[in-house]
C-alpha cells in the first residue's frame, strides 16, 4: 500500500508533474500567442499611425516645396512639345526616368510647387531671354492643361486657395539671374509673367554677381555682388520677387542679405556643416537667418546630404533628416522649410526616390519628435510667411520708391557682342 501509495503517489504525482507540465507549456504558448498578438499588431499599428499622422498633417497645411525641374525635363525630352505628353500617366518608363508625374504628386500629397524654370548657362549672352520665356510658357501650358490638378499661383493667399480647392497650388521660380541680361528691365517683364522668385545665379557668374564654385576660389570674380547686383536685389524687393539665393556664393549671400529688405529663401540648399559643397548653407549664413526671417528649403540631392565616401549605395532618408534637424538646431524652427530638387539631380536617397515620397520624411521626423507644429512650419508655413512678409515690403516700397531704371556699366558687358547696340 505504502508502496502502492508510494508508487500511487508517484504515479499520482507523476500525473500531476505531467499535468503542471502541460500547464506551464501551455501557459507559454499562451503567453507568447498575447504576446504576438498584441506586440505585432501594436508595432504594426505604430508604424500605421505615424504615416497616417504624417499624412493628416499633409492634408492641414499645404506641402510647398521650393524647386522641382520637371519643366526643365519637358524641355531637355521634348522641346517642350507638350501635344505629345500625358502627364497624368506614370512618366518613368516614358520619360526618362522622371521623378515627377500627376499620379505622383497626388501620392506624395504635394500642396504647392516652385516650378523651376532654368535653362543652362551656356545660354547666357545668347538666346537665355527667348529660352527662360520657352520654360514660363511651357508651365503655364501644362497647368492649363490640367486644370482640376493644377492652379497658377502668383501670391502667398493663392497658396492657400488652391489647397482649399484641391489643385496644386502652381508657382514659377526662375533659376538663374543670366536670364535678365543684365536688365531691370527684363526683371520687371518676368515678374509680370507671373515668376514669383528669382535664384540669383545658376552655375555661372553673370556680369553682377558670383556663384557656388567663385566660394573657393582665392580672386572671385566680383566678389560677390557689384553694385549693379545689388541694385537687382532692391529692384526684387520692390516688385515682391522673392530673393533666392541656392546657387550663389557665400559673399553673395552675405552681400544679398546685407541689402535686402525682405526675407530671403534658399529654394534648394542643404546644410553645409553636415556636407561641406558650396552650393549649401554655412552656418554663419543660417544664423543669420534668424534676422532675416527667411527659410533654407532643403535639397535632397545626395551629393549635397552626403559628402562622406560611397554615397551612391546608402544615402538616404535619414540623412535628409538630419539636415532638418541641423537647420531647425541652428537657424530654427521658424527658417527651415523643403525644396527637393526632383527631376533637377541624378541621384536621390533611399526613400526618397520621387514626389510621391514625401509623407515617408514626415514620418522620419515624427520618429525624431518634430512636433506638429514644427512639421507645419516645414512643409509650408515658413515659406508662406516668407512670401507674405515678401508681398508687405513691396507694398511699402511700390510707394514710396519708383522702378529702378538704372543701366549696368558699360565695361561690365563689353566683352559680350551679341547684342544690336547698347546695354
Ligand atoms: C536620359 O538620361 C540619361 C542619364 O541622365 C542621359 O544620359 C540620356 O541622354 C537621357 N536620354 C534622353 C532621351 O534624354
Ligand atoms: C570636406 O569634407 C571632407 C570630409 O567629408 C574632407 O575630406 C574635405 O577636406 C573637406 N573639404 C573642405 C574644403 O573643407
Ligand atoms: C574682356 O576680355 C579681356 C581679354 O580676354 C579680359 O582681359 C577682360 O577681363 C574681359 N573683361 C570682362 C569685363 O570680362
Ligand atoms: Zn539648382
Amino acid at each position: 500500500m505504502a508502496t502502492y501509495q508510494r508508487t500511487g503517489n508517484e504515479g499520482a504525482s507523476s500525473a500531476t508533474g505531467r499535468n503542471r507540465l502541460l500547464l506551464i507549456v501551455l501557459g507559454i504558448l499562451v503567453l507568447v500567442a498575447v504576446v504576438i498578438a498584441v506586440a505585432v499588431p501594436l508595432s504594426l499599428h505604430k508604424r500605421d499611425t505615424n504615416m497616417d499622422k504624417a499624412r493628416k498633417l499633409l492634408s492641414e497645411v499645404p506641402l510647398v516645396d521650393g524647386h522641382n525641374d520637371w519643366p526643365w525635363r519637358m524641355q531637355d525630352v521634348y522641346n517642350n512639345r507638350l501635344g505629345q505628353l500625358n502627364l497624368a500617366q506614370d512618366m518613368r518608363p516614358l520619360y526618362n526616368q522622371s521623378h515627377t508625374d500627376i499620379p505622383r504628386l497626388r501620392e506624395g500629397m504635394v500642396g504647392a510647387q516652385f516650378w523651376a524654370a532654368y535653362v543652362t548657362c551656356d545660354a547666357q549672352y545668347k538666346d537665355s531671354i527667348r529660352r527662360f520665356l520657352g520654360q514660363v510658357d511651357v508651365i503655364k501650358r501644362f497647368v492649363e492643361k490640367y486644370p482640376d490638378v493644377f492652379q497658377f499661383v502668383t501670391t502667398a493667399e493663392g497658396i492657400w486657395d488652391a489647397f482649399r480647392a484641391g489643385k496644386i497650388g502652381s508657382l514659377i521660380g526662375m533659376e538663374g539671374g543670366h536670364g535678365l541680361d543684365s536688365s531691370l528691365a527684363t526683371l520687371r517683364m518676368f515678374y509680370d509673367v507671373g515668376v514669383r522668385y528669382m535664384t540669383v545665379t545658376h552655375s555661372c557668374n553673370t556680369p553682377w554677381a558670383d556663384e557656388w564654385h567663385e566660394t573657393r576660389k582665392e580672386v572671385p570674380e566680383h566678389n560677390g555682388l557689384t553694385d549693379f547686383g545689388k541694385l537687382v536685389i532692391k529692384e526684387m524687393n520692390r516688385l515682391g520677387m522673392l530673393v533666392d539665393l541656392s546657387h550663389v556664393s557665400f559673399k553673395t549671400m552675405h552681400d544679398a542679405l546685407d541689402v535686402t529688405q525682405a526675407p530671403v529663401i534658399f529654394s534648394h540648399s542643404s546644410a553645409y556643416a553636415l556636407c561641406n559643397h558650396t552650393r549649401n548653407v554655412p552656418d554663419d549664413v543660417l544664423e543669420r537667418m534668424k534676422q532675416n526671417k527667411g527659410v533654407v528649403m532643403v535639397n535632397f540631392y545626395n551629393d549635397y546630404i552626403n559628402c562622406g565616401p560611397n554615397k551612391t549605395p546608402t544615402t538616404n532618408i535619414r540623412h535628409v533628416a538630419d539636415h532638418c534637424d541641423y537647420i531647425k538646431r541652428v537657424a530654427g524652427e521658424d527658417y527651415v522649410g523643403i525644396g527637393a530638387d526632383y527631376d533637377g539631380v541624378k541621384r536621390v536617397p533611399i526613400g526618397l526616390e520621387d514626389v510621391s515620397k514625401y509623407p515617408n520624411l514626415l514620418e522620419e521626423l515624427i520618429v525624431r519628435g518634430w512636433t506638429d507644429d514644427q512639421i507645419k512650419k516645414l512643409l509650408g508655413l515658413n515659406l508662406i510667411r516668407v512670401f507674405k512678409k515678401t508681398e508687405e515690403v513691396s507694398r511699402n516700397l511700390r510707394r514710396t520708391m519708383d522702378p529702378l531704371d538704372d543701366l549696368i556699366p558699360e565695361q561690365a558687358v563689353a566683352n559680350e557682342t551679341c547684342r544690336t547696340d547698347r546695354i
